[in-house]
């Protein structure tokens, strides 16, 4: 039989998952479906579907632990799961989203993030997903700041680094120097506006990685740029990563990613310039 798969996140309308998940499905002869489902109660939205997996996106990742029987490492380390699988006891949660970025970085771009002074901005469901992949990719000092303190001090002491692990707030960035990873894991920019960030965090050897795409990292790459940063790189590459990855706990194929991220970039460059 078809197997059945699913994105849960509110909202979801615009997501590129399911395009993704089909090439990957075309590509590897795979019979699968991969529906978005916008969901503003995701329990309800879950407990609804008998499909054989789901992907879990904003703001849902956090309450997809409560929804599985068993969690593997990544997702139990980060506290977050955006992956789904239906096992014999249950739902089985992982996370893929720390993996993705780091293949896109060092995998697709070939960046070396040994020792690199780092800054994550944001500390939900897209930060615990990449931070502990970061810490395993050798990073430098890890240093987080979100709009809400709390948040940022319990992915702190949930990573259990506390010599690479500090949190700063918003107001204190103008004092915390240059920095030579910059990541971007707030979803400010999708309804609102980014709080402002200080020029001073960015100089010539500085990569800035936004985990959003399309419009919504237009504000925080535009940044990068005119701070003088020698990179600035949206999430199109982490999100088909991610996918590729699920896809693998899914199907057990791992699909190639390099001629479906390069169609998406074209695409997007297209509707750019039709603007
Ligand atoms: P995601 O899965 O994309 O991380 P999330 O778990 O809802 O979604 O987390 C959203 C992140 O963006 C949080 O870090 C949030 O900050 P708070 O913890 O203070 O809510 C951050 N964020 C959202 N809107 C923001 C804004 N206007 N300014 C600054 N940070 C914002």
């Amino acid at each position: 039989m078809r197997k059945r798969y699913a994105l849960f996140g509110h909202p979801v309308a615009h997501s590129l998952s399911p395009w993704i998940h089909a090439a990957f499905a075309r590509q590897t002869g795979i019979d699968a479906d991969y529906v978005a489902i916008d969901a503003p109660d995701f329990a309800a939205a879950l407990a609804a579907f008998d499909g054989d997996g789901a992907n879990v996106t904003l703001p849902h990742k956090q309450r997809a632990v409560a929804a599985c029987a068993s969690l593997g490492e990544r997702a139990r380390r980060a506290g977050v799961v955006n992956t789904l699988s239906r096992r014999a006891g249950g739902w089985h949660g992982d996370n893929t989203d720390g993996v993705g970025l780091i293949r896109d970085l060092t995998g697709r771009l070939r960046l070396d993030l040994r020792k690199r002074r780092t800054l994550l901005l944001g500390a939900g469901g897209a930060a615990r997903g990449v931070a502990p992949a970061l810490l395993d990719a050798g990073i430098g000092d890890l240093f987080i700041v979100n709009r809400t303190p709390e948040r940022a001090d319990a992915l702190a002491d949930a990573l259990g680094e506390p010599t690479r692990v500090r949190t700063r707030y918003f107001g204190d960035l103008a004092t915390l120097g240059e920095f030579d990873l910059i990541v971007n894991a707030t979803s400010a920019t999708r309804g609102g506006a980014l709080p402002e960030l200080p020029m001073a965090l960015v100089g010539p050897r500085t990569t800035a990685v936004d985990l959003n795409y399309g419009e919504a990292a237009v504000e925080f790459l535009a940044w990068a740029r005119a701070a003088g940063g020698r990179e600035a790189i949206d999430g199109l590459g982490t999100l088909v990563e991610q996918a590729a990855e699920s896809f693998r706990l899914w199907h057990g194929v791992q699909p190639d990613t390099d001629p479906v991220y390069a169609e998406l970039r074209a695409r997007q460059a297209s509707l750019v310039s039709a603007d």
